[in-house]
């Protein structure tokens, strides 16, 4: 099977192995409470970490997908969620289907409904309603581990109350709601009997991705979910080796650990694929809620975090490179490029071009992309900005679950580096109270 691939060298990432290794030394304990971790259930806030090897969780998924695709011949899948109930989905289903799956699915289609936002719920609503007139099958996924969250509810509300034009008695078959084992919208669900998928206690929302969270729907729309928690499950292993040459994520954490250090407090994640560029949203989020922390596990004030930044080439070469080579010296750099593209796709061979950019005629874009990658590294090299390479051979489900799963483990590691709890986000709930207290007095 293909796997990632790390690319880290001193040279590049202005770290010496001796500072890696320092850094990777003081993991141990923590890396050996992952270990522990490992095996033993959902019993702790490492519980995520047992996701991918519950093949009895796993198959129930599976076999829901498989119900709901005989029993309503689905056309539409609205998936209604936020953050961590939404972000691991989009990241995969974009990366594995493409950004453009909707224009080119005979199928299904999928839409995320997230934000709050009129524009866009409204145009949902309108492709969903287009779909019932034709009489093609919609299922409402809702996805909320607090089951409280007003974003879902409000959309939910607004879904469902369009469901029950259309579908009078039968409503309740076209809703899966995902959520925590008795939260209120749990309950709800029971009393009006939707099927329901749990998410377990101790995985976070961020985390979540191996869950029936992300699994559900990413079944739907034809996602190899076994693969992808293959992929997962195989990093689970490495990225709590002990030796720790093979642990990608311990090293990863240790580069972005030193140059945090060192006053590089801004991690931008540079791809090279248009179509992951969810997996760049989806890290932000992970990054930004678990490592920016006002205390440390000891309750001190520290008020630390380093802030994830996304960038996909080549268009933002054009964008924001002249700031991140001329500009402040407070960035590094993760590029996630993708290995092997065989695509066979060639700018022709126009010769009377050849006067406009030189040496492109005939070639694939592949290959094109491949130069324009090395050329930008080795100007981040020249200029001494600090880099490392993630090397996706394919964007395959096992691929993308290995790197899901290692950079979960990467910021389990920079938590405990950092000495913050990278599983709360007290910080979220303050927005929330202050909003619900405003919807009160309105
Ligand atoms: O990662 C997290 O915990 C958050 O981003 C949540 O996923 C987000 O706030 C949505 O919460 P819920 O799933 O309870 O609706």
């Amino acid at each position: 099977m293909k796997s990632i691939f790390f690319d880290y060298t001193p040279e590049s990432s202005r770290v010496t192995v001796s500072d890696i290794e320092k850094i990777t030394t003081k993991l141990l304990p923590e890396l050996h409470q992952i270990k522990n971790a490992v095996g033993s259930g959902y019993k702790n806030e490492y519980a995520s970490l047992n996701l991918s090897s519950n093949s009895q969780m796993i198959d129930h998924v599976k076999n829901l997908v498989a119900k709901k695709k005989k029993d309503l011949n689905i056309c539409v899948l609205v998936v209604i969620g936020i953050g961590g109930s939404s972000l691991g989905a989009v990241a995969v289903h974009e990366s594995i289907n493409g950004v453009l799956y909707n224009e080119l699915s005979s199928e299904m289609k999928i839409y995320f409904v997230d934000t709050i936002d009129t524009d866009y719920v409204r145009t949902v609503l309108l492709l969903v309603e287009r779909e019932f007139k034709n009489g093609g099958g919609v299922l409402l996924n809702v996805v909320t581990k607090s089951g409280t969250t007003t974003e879902t509810i409000v959309n939910f509300e607004i879904f469902l109350e369009l469901l029950k034009k259309y579908k009078q008695k039968s409503y309740a078959d076209h809703i899966v709601i995902t959520s925590d084992r008795d939260s209120k919208l749990w309950n709800y669900a029971q009393n009006e009997k939707i099927e329901t998928l749990e998410i377990p206690k101790n995985v976070g929302g961020r985390f979540s991705v191996f869950s029936p969270v992300g699994l559900f729907p990413l079944g739907l729309v034809g996602v190899d979910i076994d693969q992808l928690c293959s992929g997962a499950l195989s990093v689970v292993d490495s990225c709590t080796e002990k030796d720790l040459k093979k642990n990608y994520a311990a090293e990863s954490a240790a580069f972005v650990y030193a140059q945090y250090k060192k006053g590089f407090s801004i991690h931008d994640t540079f791809i090279f694929s248009r179509d992951m560029r969810a997996v760049g949203d989806w890290y932000r989020q992970l990054v930004g809620e678990s490592l920016g922390k006002k205390v440390d596990r000891s309750g001190n004030v520290v008020n630390v975090g380093i802030t994830p930044t996304v960038s996909v080439g080549t268009n933002d070469l054009h964008s924001v490179v002249q700031l991140y080579l001329g500009g402040p010296r407070d960035k590094l750099t993760t590029f996630i490029t993708l290995k092997d593209d065989q695509d066979e796709l060639r700018v022709p061979q126009f010769d009377e071009f050849d006067s406009l950019v030189a040496n492109i005629q005939g070639k694939t874009v592949a290959s094109i992309r491949a130069a324009v990658v090395r050329g930008v590294q080795r100007a981040y090299h020249a200029d001494e900005r600090p880099f490392v390479t993630i090397e996706i051979p394919e964007k395959s489900a096992f691929c993308l679950g290995q790197l899901l799963q290692m950079k979960m483990i990467e910021v389990m590691y920079l938590g405990y580096l950092l000495g913050v709890n990278p599983f709360d986000q007290p910080q979220v709930e303050l927005y929330k109270k202050e909003t619900r207290e405003i919807l009160a007095a309105q």
